[in-house]
């Protein structure tokens, strides 16, 4: 752990926050009424280069752009922004804070078990940490433009690892450390990645998990990678790879206190992230300094709207695209103290989230419905027994939040007082989207709300076509660029423009549905796209599939995503095995262990199926495309109404389907 003097002096109290005078900011940078959003969204429509430009203005630059808005956004995905600035986005997160909030909290960190000690760390700490684990890396040989990829544990350490990257111009790429060793070795692959940093170990609630052995696994079929850099969390011996691996410990002994910011080209690439989509293969999402900056700042403040005393808490992994925008990004350039919580919601028990906040005097909360869920199927003591007075905002994010869910975290945990911002976005986009602004506009269940300022949804048809008007649904798109778009996908420019641009030229196509109600208020219906979305995390039925097929007893599969109670979407598997095999139920058992097994060790536990069912066929049409439609209904339990079935090769194999249902 971190054992400088002054971070053990600011867990033992003595650095607390103090309020500071909130920065000057820009009039449209900060919505305080209804009417500021409705001035600041017409002004993005019909200005947004004198928007952004205001927007922009109040952060540190070392050279101011010489044009806001660049680049051709639709259908060749190519926008840029603020075009010829030079910045370093960790200047505005830490360096910026400095004079007014030095002795600010930046970070609190709660461990998985209440009854290790959490700690502090106050803007001039993290500095501190970042500049010597900057120099870290520097001693290592990372180099402005070097790939660096992350595999750890929810610890401080890797806020500042991921802020270290982005102080010396590395490219960080942060795994989630649930994935498995061949997934981390497909990213780290295609990131051609140099240089990984790890841990010797993880605790997720009762599990501790040796990542250290995870990563050995991978980088056996990892060539480009020249350094391992390992921090020491749980104590735990693990294998050094001589002349490869070093210990966090020794080497920042030999690191230097200081380090200067590297100066960045506003469209240098910030992070790359893989995500799901609806191929078989993840794709490295990236995203720019300068225009991810300014919208990760900008949504952060205005949607939950933060308050300089604000405790400011995300239970998102940094592994996650949430975990980078308002985890670290957003709460450090808007000069809030963050939350980062290294455990998980039911452990030691289901009212371990509501402790938390009790004990760190949590004033904004942003979480995912799936762990609301979670949580409401415990008895409501667990939640009832905190009084989580401190609270004023509520978030949530990743999925459809369903009413049921919306009412229990309004009631339970808001205690009907505090405003519920619903917001919707991707690891695409940056940042939130649509979302109420808390408090401002206007929050009803289910539904995200209303577009931010620079946001033009539209509902498209299937061809295409724009749907006009209040209470309809339709695919759901985005007119004109925002600072936060993506910009590439790593390595494979065509593959985003396809993806997002050229399906509907003049867009950025979501991949999501879409209902405007009568008010013009946005409600996200899910995807439209081969993608399942299972507690909040995405997933290609194709990579599912993919990996199913990788077992040997396996020779074809299909996979679909069916209603679920508490992730949302569950994982239903169709799969074709080998003749003869799987006759008895004994047999169909093992070989859905077998199965799981594969999938754990090709992705990771998080995709594990959660239902299979062993088929001798699967229907198709004449020309071999297996139709999901049906598949679909069966899994969702919607037998009786299958639709047309005649166009099928073998329309038995359906029957056969309805029989062995899961
Ligand atoms: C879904 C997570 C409904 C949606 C930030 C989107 C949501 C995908 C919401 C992106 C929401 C995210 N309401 N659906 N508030 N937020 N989604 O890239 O299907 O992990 O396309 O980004 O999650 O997931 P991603």
């Amino acid at each position: 752990m971190l054992t400088t003097p002054a971070a053990r002096a600011s867990e033992n109290g003595a650095l607390t926050a103090k309020p500071s005078p909130p920065a000057a900011v820009a009039s449209h940078a900060r919505i305080r009424s209804l009417e500021d959003y409705h001035e600041a969204y017409r002004k993005s429509v019909e200005d947004p280069d004198a928007f952004w430009a205001e927007v922009a203005e109040p952060f540190t630059w070392r050279r101011k752009w010489n044009k806001v808005r660049g680049g051709a956004f639709s259908p060749e995905g190519s926008s840029t922004w603020f075009e010829g600035a030079k910045l370093n986005i960790t200047e505005n997160c830490l360096d910026r804070h400095l004079a007014a909030r030095g002795n600010k909290l930046a970070i609190i960190w709660e461990p998985n078990d209440p009854k290790e000690r959490h700690l502090r760390l106050t803007y001039r700490e993290l500095y501190n940490e970042v500049c010597k684990f900057s120099n870290v890396l520097h001693n290592l040989g990372v180099e402005k433009g070097d790939r660096v990829c992350l595999y750890m544990p929810m610890i401080p350490q890797l806020a500042i690892a991921v802020l270290a990257c982005a102080r010396i111009g590395a490219i960080h790429s942060v795994i989630f450390a649930g994935f498995s060793a061949t997934a981390i070795a497909d990213r780290v692959n295609d990131a051609e990645a140099a240089f990984v940093i790890t841990a010797d170990g993880l605790n997720r609630g009762a599990k501790q998990i040796p990542v250290k052995r995870v990563v050995d696994e991978a980088l056996e079929h990892c060539p480009s990678v020249r350094k391992v850099l390992v921090i020491e969390h749980l104590g735990w011996p693990v294998h050094m790879h001589e002349g490869r691996d070093v210990w966090y410990h020794e080497e920042v002994k030999e690191a230097g206190k200081t380090c200067t910011a590297e100066e960045m080209d506003a469209e240098d690439p910030l992070f790359i992230l893989y995500t799901s989509g609806s191929t078989g293969k993840p794709k490295g999402v990236v995203h720019s300094t300068a225009g991810y900056m300014v919208w990760a700042d900008y949504t952060f403040r205005n949607v939950f709207q933060v308050e300089e005393n604000d405790v400011y808490w995300c239970t998102a992994d940094v592994g996650w695209v949430t975990g980078h925008s308002y985890l670290l990004y957003g709460p450090l350039l808007a000069g809030a103290t963050t939350l980062m919580f290294e455990g998980v919601p039911t452990y030691p028990d289901a009212g371990r989230f509501w402790q938390v906040c009790d004990k760190h005097s949590v004033t904004i909360f942003y979480t995912a419905p799936t762990a609301i869920r979670s949580l409401m199927a415990a008895p409501l003591d667990n939640v009832l027994s905190y009084s989580l007075d401190s609270l004023r905002v509520l978030g949530s994010v990743g999925e459809p939040i369903n009413e049921e869910a919306w009412y229990w975290y309004y009631q339970h945990v808001g205690k009907e007082r505090c405003p519920v911002v619903d917001t919707w976005w991707q690891t695409e986009t940056g940042g939130i989207m649509v979302s109420a602004l808390a408090g401002i506009t206007p929050s009803k269940p289910a539904h995200a709300g209303l577009p931010l300022p620079g946001v033009q949804p539209v509902l498209l048809t299937q061809e295409g076509q724009e749907i006009e008007g209040n209470d309809q649904e339709g695919y759901l798109a985005l007119k004109a660029a925002w600072p936060g778009v993506i910009r590439t996908t790593y390595g494979d420019h065509e593959r985003a423009r396809q993806m997002y641009f050229a399906p509907y030229p003049g867009y950025y196509f979501t991949g999501d549905g879409a209902r405007r109600d009568e008010n013009g208020l946005y409600r996200i219906i899910g995807r439209v796209d081969d993608v399942i979305n299972v507690s909040g995390h995405r997933f290609g039925t194709a990579e599912i599939e993919n990996a199913i097929n990788q077992n040997p007893h396996v020779v074809e599969s299909a996979v679909v995503g069916y209603p679920h109670d508490v992730k949302g979407q569950g994982i239903y598997a169709y799969v074709i095995c080998h003749q003869g095999e799987g006759s008895t139920e004994a047999e169909r058992n093992h070989l859905e262990a077998s199965i799981i097994e594969t999938v754990v060790a090709e992705i990771g536990k998080i995709a594990k199926p959660d239902k299979i069912q062993i088929v001798s066929g699967l229907p198709k049409t004449r020309s071999g495309k297996i139709m999901r439609r049906i598949l679909r209904k069966v899994a969702e339990g919607e037998t009786g109404n299958l639709g047309d079935t005649t166009t099928l090769l073998d329309p038995q194999v359906v029957d056969e389907i309805i029989a062995g249902r899961k």
